[in-house]
């Protein structure tokens, strides 16, 4: 391990050198199956031809110019994710919390235009928003917020699935409600669908934006190129980001209605945002996305894992919950224990929240490689189970 990076990781000391589809291979020749996709990013898998060629060409032309000048990449993904997703304009940068701070922008200057007192934006309780000041203030997690304050006023939080809550909490003060359709690091937690669409209907009725962070949960992780719609919503923002550059760092971020129409010139930018090396990388994540049956796949693979894990019914869990090739395995042991037991069995997992081992698997894994990593996992469930019954 390097003493020359400051020390915000916990990381083991495997060093990766090389990927195929959802396996890994290190400097020593050990061999993974990754449940991870380098935390719901790597959509394609590692090395997927489409994607190797669409960088490697885009390189070899055109990095970087400026957002002074535009290129037939950017031009082309913007047209591509705005009418894919039913949405109006995108603003293009490079991460998820970079896209949850444009969204925030985009909330705060539309409720100035209605009144310079619309400032508030509610999230949930167990929300991530990312690690910026903004984000995190907007992260409705206390325990990020330790050491870090003070942070910007205008953020409250409510507790998730619970209507009358959240009727009491978007007064004549509120410009957004900010939420995840499943929370991601809070533990892979869907919202209810009859929560999520209540939501909906009283940003409507008392016009206030809704914004769907679907950094994680989006293009396509869930079976579906947004998690909202598939819930049955139209949210008025979208930011994205993680698994949209397969691996290329992009964000984005999707406005509708007046909400597309907030920022003019000058209120916001990014420095790299959309360069045409990014942008060729995620037109390649989804022109892949959009081949005849390849969000159904990744729900029927996300079906034959939860329901493996399911019929288990392993004393160490307690439940499987998620959408598509985004599962949370809710286990009565330490997370972090049987992430450790995979490892040493070669299959990567990561975990999320208190209680949940949380599988991002790239969308594209086969079948064999999604039984074979049960087949480790399961393992690993076996071996914690055998330690605790032993201490
Ligand atoms: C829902 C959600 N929003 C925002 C972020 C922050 O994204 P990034 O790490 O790319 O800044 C994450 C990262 O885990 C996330 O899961």
């Amino acid at each position: 391990m390097s003493d020359f990076f400051m020390d915000t990781y916990k990381r083991t000391g495997l060093v990766f050198v090389r990927g195929s589809g959802a396996r890994l291979w290190d400097e020593r020749g050990g061999e993974y199956v990754d449940f991870t996709a380098g935390i719901g990013v790597n959509s394609l898998g590692h090395a997927h031809p489409a994607l190797v060629a669409a960088i490697t060409a885009q390189a070899g032309r055109l990095i970087h110019i400026s957002n002074y000048y535009q290129s037939r990449e950017a031009l082309s993904l913007a047209e591509k994710l705005c009418t894919a997703t039913g949405f109006d304009r995108v603003f293009l940068c490079n991460s998820g919390a970079e896209a949850n701070e444009g969204a925030i922008k985009i909330a705060r200057k539309w409720g100035a235009s209605k009144s310079p007192s619309r400032t508030t934006i509610v999230t949930l309780e167990g929300s991530f928003h990312g690690r910026t000041i903004a984000t995190l203030a907007a992260t409705g997690q206390p325990k990020f917020h330790v050491n870090f304050g003070p942070f910007p006023a205008g953020f409250s939080y409510v507790k998730a699935n619970d209507k009358a809550a959240l009727a009491k909490a978007l007064g004549s003060e509120v410009c957004a409600l900010m939420l995840e359709p499943i929370q991601g690091e809070g533990g892979v937690v869907p919202l209810d669908e009859g929560y999520l669409r209540e939501a909906a209907r009283l940003c409507a009725e008392r016009d206030i934006l809704l914004i769907a962070d679907e950094v994680q949960c989006g293009v396509g992780r869930t079976g579906a190129l947004l998690t909202s719609a598939q819930m049955g919503v139209k949210a008025d923002v979208v930011p994205l980001a993680k698994g949209l550059g397969g691996g290329v760092p992009i964000g984005a971020v999707l406005a509708r209605g007046s909400a597309a129409e907030v920022l003019g010139r000058g209120d916001h930018g990014s420095t790299f945002g959309g360069n045409p090396l990014a942008a060729a990388a995620a037109v390649a994540v989804l022109d892949a996305l959009a081949a005849p049956g390849f969000l159904d796949s990744v729900a029927a693979k996300g079906a034959r894992l939860m329901g493996a894990v399911r019929s288990w019914k392993h004393p160490i869990v307690k439940e499987v919950r998620g959408k598509g090739l985004m599962i949370g395995i809710a286990v009565n042991v330490k997370p972090d224990r049987i992430k450790e037991l995979c490892l040493e069995r070669g299959l990567l997992v990561l975990t999320a929240g208190e209680d949940a081992v949380r599988l991002l698997p790239p969308l594209v894994i086969p079948d064999s490689d999604i039984d074979a990593g049960l087949g480790l996992m399961r393992e690993a469930f076996d071996a914690v189970l055998a330690e605790s019954r032993a201490s």
